[in-house]
C-alpha cells in the first residue's frame, strides 16, 4: 500500500535541516526523545505522563483515572488498529480537545505542531501516555506491525472541533498568541 500524501507539517519535519537554516521558518525542530525513556521533550507542546503500573509475574497492570492521571475528564475512548505499513493517521488539529495517547501494543511516532514549534515523540510503552493539549496539529506515523493506539478524549466526537486545513489552523494558532 502506498503512504498517504504528507501534510505540510510532516513534509517540513522531513526536511528538518533545510527548515532549520531557513530564516522564515516558524518551526524549531526538537529531536525525538529516547524511545526507551520517554522523558519530556524540549518544545513542551505534548507532555509524557507516567501512568501507574502494578507489576505482577502473571502480567503487568496499568490503570488510568480521569482527572487524576490525566488532566481532564474522559468523555470518549477510541483506538486505531490494523494500521497498514506506511500509513499515517491524524493530519488535523483541534480547537478545544484534550487527548491522551497510549501505545497499547507496538509503537508509532507522533509529530506535534502548535504553529510555532514542532516535536516528535515515539510511543512504545503501554505505561506512558502523551497528553496533547488543544490547538495542536498532529500526525501519527511509523506504526509497527500490530500497533494499537488508544486515545482518551475530553469531549465527544464533534467534527466542528477539527481543523482539517493546516493553513486555517496556523492562522488561528497565531491569532491566539
Ligand atoms: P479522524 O479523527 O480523522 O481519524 P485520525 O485522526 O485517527 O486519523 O477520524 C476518522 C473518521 O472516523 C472520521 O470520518 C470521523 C470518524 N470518527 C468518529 O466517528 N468518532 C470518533 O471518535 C473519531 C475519532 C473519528
Amino acid at each position: 500500500m502506498s503512504a498517504a500524501p504528507y501534510s505540510p507539517l510532516a513534509q517540513r519535519l522531513r526536511e528538518t535541516a533545510t527548515a532549520m537554516s531557513r530564516p522564515d521558518s516558524h518551526l524549531r525542530f526538537v529531536p525525538p526523545i529516547d524511545p526507551g525513556s520517554a522523558t519530556e521533550n524540549g518544545a513542551g507542546i505534548g507532555k509524557i505522563i507516567h501512568l501507574p503500573r502494578v507489576p505482577d509475574p502473571r502480567g503487568n497492570l496499568t490503570f488510568i483515572e480521569g482527572d487524576r492521571h490525566v488532566p481532564f475528564d474522559i468523555k470518549r475512548v477510541y483506538y486505531l488498529y490494523d494500521v497498514p505499513g506506511g500509513a499515517s493517521r491524524g493530519g488535523h488539529g483541534h480547537r478545544n480537545l484534550h487527548q491522551l495517547v497510549v501505545a497499547m501494543a507496538g509503537s508509532f511516532d507522533i509529530i506535534l505542531d502548535n504553529g510555532e514549534d514542532a516535536e516528535r515523540f515515539t510511543l512504545n510503552r503501554s505505561y506512558y501516555g502523551l497528553h496533547i493539549p488543544p490547538m495542536t496539529w498532529r500526525e501519527l506515523e511509523n506504526f509497527s506491525s500490530g500497533a494499537v493506539c488508544l486515545v482518551l478524549a475530553s469531549e465527544h466526537y464533534d467534527e466542528r472541533d477539527y481543523f482539517r486545513d493546516y493553513d486555517a489552523f496556523l492562522h488561528e494558532a497565531r491569532e491566539g498568541r
